[in-house]
């Protein structure tokens, strides 16, 4: 079970360096020519950001920006958002805590869902035709804008399985 959730986790990391890799070499390749009139690169690093709205469960929202290839998870750790609960197997897909919901608009937009992750998103509280793990979901500049609601309520089947909640 352990070497299963580690060859997950190093797929999952690789797929994030892809797509960071990708969009990094697609920004470059477009501001090519704005790259020879500047000093500093500062600007177009902060360019390069994807803005994400959270919604949180008592409806406040939290605007923040992360870099494409950074998954829903690590913006949450980076930005140090409190969401109690949140990403308790630090995105190995042991658990559902990451469980965010989408407008279907953006969930068109998210990737395929892997049999792995369908599998938590069984176990989560709430789950909707529109949910996904946000340790799975990594940020492209497609999806710019972007909403994700934290679920009310939050399973963590690791606690559910030893009795301990
Ligand atoms: S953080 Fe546990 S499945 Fe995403």
């Amino acid at each position: 079970m352990a070497l299963v959730t580690a060859l997950r986790r190093l797929a999952h990391v690789r797929i994030c360096e892809y797509t960071r890799k990708t969009a990094a070499v697609t920004f470059g390749a477009r501001h090519t020519s704005l790259k020879s009139f500047t000093t500093s690169t500062q600007p177009l690093r902060s360019d390069n950001k994807v803005t994400v709205h959270f919604i949180n469960r008592d409806g406040e929202k939290i605007t923040v920006k992360g870099s494409p290839g950074d998954s829903l998870l690590d913006i949450v750790i980076n930005e140090d958002l409190d969401f109690d609960g949140f990403g308790a197997c630090e995105g190995t897909l042991a658990c559902s805590t990451c469980h965010l919901i989408f407008d279907e608009d953006v969930y068109k937009n998210l990737g395929p869902v892997t049999d792995e992750e369908m599998d938590m998103l069984d176990l989560a509280y709430g789950l909707t035709d529109t949910s996904r793990l946000g340790c799975q979901i990594c940020l492209t500049k497609s999806l710019e804008g972007m909403v994700a609601r934290v679920p009310e309520s939050v399973a963590d089947i690791r606690q559910s399985k030893d009795g301990s909640s």
